[in-house]
């Protein structure tokens, strides 16, 4: 009886023993996996370029041209980046900022003002003046960039957002 009371007792123990050595194996686990691999999970802050138009006017109706060039990191390399962007005033204080980059394959889309259109060279895919798909293989509307104007400087943000989302930075 006592006997069986002794063993009862011990394996009670030795399982404890191997729960609390299990949980500690996760757990550091889950500590050194998350240093490992943690930064390329974590989201890069989003950074703002300040640019020059030519500004809209009777000579210029259409886009500017502008090149943001900037260090992009990915988990531990960095590497420099460049989009072109195809920027508008459209109210005093509000300017659009229109990706370049094709929906379809990721060509650089050309704006065509006689035409008020933007179109791709490699597969014809063609946009509206606001990067809403006319025709053509792309899939969705151009991605914008986020804005912000700052003491009358114009700011871009390097990362892009899908056409119809929150684009106008608050101050
Ligand atoms: S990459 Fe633009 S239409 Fe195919």
């Amino acid at each position: 009886m006592g006997n069986e009371s002794d063993m009862d007792r011990r394996k009670f123990m030795e399982v404890g023993i191997y729960a609390i050595t299990g949980a500690i194996t996760v757990v550091s686990g889950v500590a050194l996996t998350g240093f490992a691999v943690g930064p390329s999970f974590r989201k890069e802050k989003v950074k703002w370029i300040e640019v020059e138009l030519d500004e809209a006017g009777e000579s210029n109706p259409g886009f500017s041209r502008v090149v943001l060039e900037y260090e992009k990191k990915d988990g531990w390399l960095t590497a420099s980046a460049k989009s072109l962007v195809y920027v508008k005033r459209v109210k005093e204080d509000e300017v659009i900022a229109i990706s370049a980059a094709c929906t379809h394959l990721g060509c650089i889309v050309t704006w065509k003002e006689d035409q008020n259109i933007f179109q791709c060279p490699c597969h014809d895919g063609r946009y509206d003046a606001d990067g809403r798909v006319i025709s053509g293989p792309p899939p969705r509307p151009l991605r914008r960039h986020k804005t912000k104007i700052e003491d009358g400087r114009i700011l871009l943000a390097t990362e892009t957002v899908p056409y119809g989302g929150d684009t106008h930075e608050r101050a």
